[in-house]
């Protein structure tokens, strides 16, 4: 199973945009893919994030996380890095859940830098983790020009993510 991570909680994001466009790529390449979107954690999630036990929270966590063996984290970038919920949730996961599965970065970003930034800074810390994060990092800038209502419409965007899913079922 491919958990797709789509890294914020604003409303109506075009990360998940983006997300529901790698989830239709993945299972058209016959993959099992899911989305999981950080606005499904709940309202107090700041409050109860380091007990692991928390009814409805731990359930997230086993169906997108244990149960995952491929992770694709799609991350906007925020004030030059990506957003503080995605921190917040990863230190909410018991290490020994995701060392040794394999993560690929999606960046998405209203500016030209298409999310170098959050998809470095992010690969510091999944490297930390003893996650093994590919090296082939799509940065998909310019966003609010490549989208619908739902999902990626721009075809060389489109294109790149097929060919870049193809490789990471490689890796
Ligand atoms: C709090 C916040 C900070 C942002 N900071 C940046 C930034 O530093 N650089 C940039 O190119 N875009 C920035 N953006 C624009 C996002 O890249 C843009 O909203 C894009 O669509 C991805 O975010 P989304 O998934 O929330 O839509 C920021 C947006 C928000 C909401």
């Amino acid at each position: 199973m491919i958990t797709i991570i789509s890294g914020t909680n604003r409303k109506n994001s075009n990360s998940l945009k983006v997300s529901k466009t790698c989830d239709k790529i993945l299972q058209e390449q016959g993959a099992d893919s899911q989305i999981c979107c950080l606005t499904e954690l709940p309202d107090n999630f700041f409050s109860l994030i380091y007990e692991k036990d928390s009814p409805g929270y731990s359930q997230m966590i086993d169906t997108y996380i244990t149960k995952a063996d491929r992770l694709v984290f799609v991350l906007p970038e925020y004030q030059g890095s990506y957003p503080g919920v995605l921190k917040a949730f990863l230190d909410s996961i018991d290490p020994k859940l995701i060392a040794e599965k394999k993560a690929c970065l999606i960046g998405v970003a209203s500016g030209r830098g298409g999310g170098i930034r959050p998809q470095s800074h992010f690969t510091d810390v999944l490297h930390h983790l003893k996650v093994e994060v590919f090296s082939s990092q799509p940065k998909l800038s310019g966003i609010d020009r490549l989208v619908d209502d739902v999902f990626l419409q721009d075809p060389s965007a489109i294109d790149q993510l097929k060919t870049h899913f193809l490789k990471f079922s490689q890796f």
